[in-house]
């Protein structure tokens, strides 16, 4: 949710910066704007959209500038425009600011600057931090006139220490609550980035004779190998041949570089042409990756044994995709060990004083590490006591440091925003983890944890191609589609639905088939498009039932099973590999996964950006 780089060194800051900014464009692509330092003079360019505008707007044009700081943003104040894009100045315009993060008090802030005669150009927290830091830094520093003067008649030699300037970094921070990360490029210091960090992610990048801040690793792939993952109320200055962190109270510290271990080919198309195309196809392979790693390192062996042996209470929570592969969890976890979990969205478990304490285990998935929601929870759980830990597929996310025992998903980078390579991992670490109780406690599951890599592969001899194409056709001019499954297949069908509607914008519903007479029956007419999901052995005769009704009443049923023999009952049928029926999972939801994409091209959207959406959701 926004991103943010920096750079400083001997090259062209302008194009080092658009190129490091692409890469961290999932992270928001409402605007896309940069400042830079060029002889003394501040510039500010600023494009609403996708970065391509920003990146048309400066093509051909030569800016001698070697350092600049960008930002790609998700709107959260104000809407997308270009007053609202960031970088933001002060009164003066003799500093620049980009943000990722919320200033909660921006408002009150606001109100004191504009009764001091401060003006405001736009709706944004960030404007207001700009501000206040201008405020902070010049407007009570008796040398201000001569600063300023200093940048009306470039002769002048005067400039206002980095001290001066950190502490007033510093002060600005104390002044505002919420979340940040900020770097700021100040008149007079054409050779220096200042930044500030508290709970949104920020880290430095090392070179030779070149220095990067950015949001996230990928951002430096290719120009650096080592980073450095800022700590909350960290801040400081980076510049070509230097790096400067301090704690809190401004006390220098001595950060430890660690080295970037995604590879380049990982982020980058190869031969897809979205990158939820490619991910699609890692599934199986980051289903394997992630099961094979957890073995091998033995990293469920690190949780001890006893904390599942006595009596626990087990609480999940997560938010969005990663909530629903939690789900599958609840359903494997009760069905099969026979113990009682709690699920919540995390946006509700902390408003609803959860029953959670010190003989709980909270465990928390999160593809990206970093969203918000999910970290209050983690917070929340630390605070009652209880054991927590965390499914998180970003290597040193902010949820790694927070936990006490992390389980790797292993997908590799997943940059398109609807996740689905990192589901299926997910998937794989936690069926590892249902496996580790189950043998802890001496039950014997319905499912052998190496058949899940069967699973997975699976789907390799399937090309679902043509049947989906033919789908597509079917249902690309829907206003809304139904998605319908008992039990297990339930839980897949809200994952089906939240993917097909967050890539093709059509209103998708899924609901536990059995309860469609008890009110939404009503909904379903002539038609209308319902996909069912049907995988469990158990739950034909009652799911063929469902089916019934729902034709009876003239609408098109598309079925995903892998039982050949249902396909006389439904208007369009997806065959699915057979495979043990609580692996279903990591069969049945990657032709379901292929149907959004290819509704979302049909329907010409981007489905790697879904309008609105953005990759890590850092606010709450
Ligand atoms: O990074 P996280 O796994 O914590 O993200 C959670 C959700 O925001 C995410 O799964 C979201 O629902 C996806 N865009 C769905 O495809």
């Amino acid at each position: 949710m926004c991103g943010i780089v920096g750079y400083i060194g001997n090259h062209l800051a302008i194009p080092i910066t658009l190129k490091c900014l692409a890469a961290l464009e999932y992270r928001g692509y409402d605007s896309a704007g940069l400042a830079y330092l060029d002889s003394g003079n501040m510039g500010v360019v600023k494009r609403v959209g996708k970065l391509e505008n920003l990146n048309n707007f400066l093509k051909n044009k030569i800016i001698p500038a070697s350092c600049a700081i960008g930002h790609t943003r998700w709107a959260t104040h104000g809407k997308a425009t270009v007053e609202n894009a960031h970088p933001h100045t002060d009164a003066n315009s003799v500093l620049s600011v980009v943000h990722n993060g919320i200033i909660e008090n921006y408002d009150s802030i606001k109100k004191e600057l504009k009764d001091k005669g401060i003006k405001f150009y736009s709706e944004t927290d960030t404007e207001v931090f700009a501000k206040l830091l201008g405020y902070n830094l010049f407007s009570q520093n008796p040398d201000f006139d001569k600063y300023y003067a200093m940048h009306n008649s470039l002769h002048s030699t005067y400039k206002i220490s980095k001290k001066h300037i950190l502490k007033a970094l510093n002060t600005t921070i104390s002044q505002c609550n919420g979340t940040y990360a900020v770097a700021v490029l100040v008149k007079g210091y054409d050779d220096t980035i200042f930044f500030a960090k508290y709970k949104s992610p920020l880290i430095l990048g090392k070179g030779q004779d070149e220095n990067f801040l950015a949001s996230d690793t990928p951002a430096l792939l290719g120009v650096v190998s080592k980073f450095y993952s800022l700590k909350d109320g960290e801040c400081g200055y980076i510049e070509k041949g230097k790096i400067v962190v301090c704690d809190e109270n401004l006390k220098q510290t001595k950060p430890i570089f660690k080295k970037i271990s995604v590879k380049p080919e990982q982020v980058m198309l190869g031969s897809f042409k979205h990158f939820m195309q490619k991910e699609i196809e890692q599934g199986a392979e980051s289903v394997i990756n992630t099961i094979d790693r957890i073995k091998k390192l033995g990293i469920l062996e690190r949780i001890p044994a006893q904390i599942f042996e006595k009596n626990f209470n087990l609480h999940i929570t997560a938010c969005g995709t990663a909530l629903h592969a939690g789900m599958v969890a609840k359903y494997i976890i009760e069905n099969q060990l026979r113990i009682p979990v709690f699920l919540d969205y995390a946006s509700e478990f902390r408003y609803k004083e959860p029953l959670i304490n010190a003989e709980s285990i909270c465990l928390f998935i999160s593809q990206s590490g970093e969203t918000a929601d999910t970290l209050s929870c983690v917070e929340l759980a630390k605070q009652k006591g209880a054991t927590t830990i965390a499914f998180t597929n970003v290597p040193a996310s902010r949820m790694e440091s927070m936990v006490d025992y992390v389980i790797p998903t292993s997908a590799g980078p997943e940059i398109a925003v609807a996740s689905t390579k990192a589901y299926l991992a997910q998937l794989g670490a936690l069926y590892s983890l249902v496996d580790y109780i189950a043998k802890i406690r001496h039950i014997t599951v319905n499912f052998n944890i190496d058949n899940v890599r069967l699973a997975a592969l699976s789907n390799a001899k399937f090309n679902y191609d043509e049947t989906l194409n033919e789908i597509v056709e079917l249902i690309k001019n829907e206003e809304s589609i139904y998605f319908v499954g008992r039990g297990l297949d339930y839980i897949l069908a809200m994952e089906a639905a939240l993917k097909l509607k967050e890539v093709s914008y059509i209103h998708c519903e899924a609901l536990p088939a059995g309860e469609l007479k008890h009110g939404s029956l009503a909904l379903i007419k002539r038609d209308c498009v319902v996909i069912a999901i049907l995988t469990q052995d158990d739950l034909v005769e009652k799911m063929l039932n469902n089916i019934h009704e729902i034709n009876s009443r003239g609408a098109k049923v598309i079925l995903f099973s892998p039982y050949a023999d249902l396909e006389k009952f439904v208007s369009a049928h997806v065959l699915t590999p057979q495979v043990d029926n609580m692996l279903e999972p990591f069969a049945v939801m990657k032709p379901l996964q292929i149907l959004a994409y290819k509704t979302a091209l049909a329907r010409n959207l981007d489905p790697d950006k879904p309008r609105n959406l953005a990759k890590s959701v850092t606010v709450e």
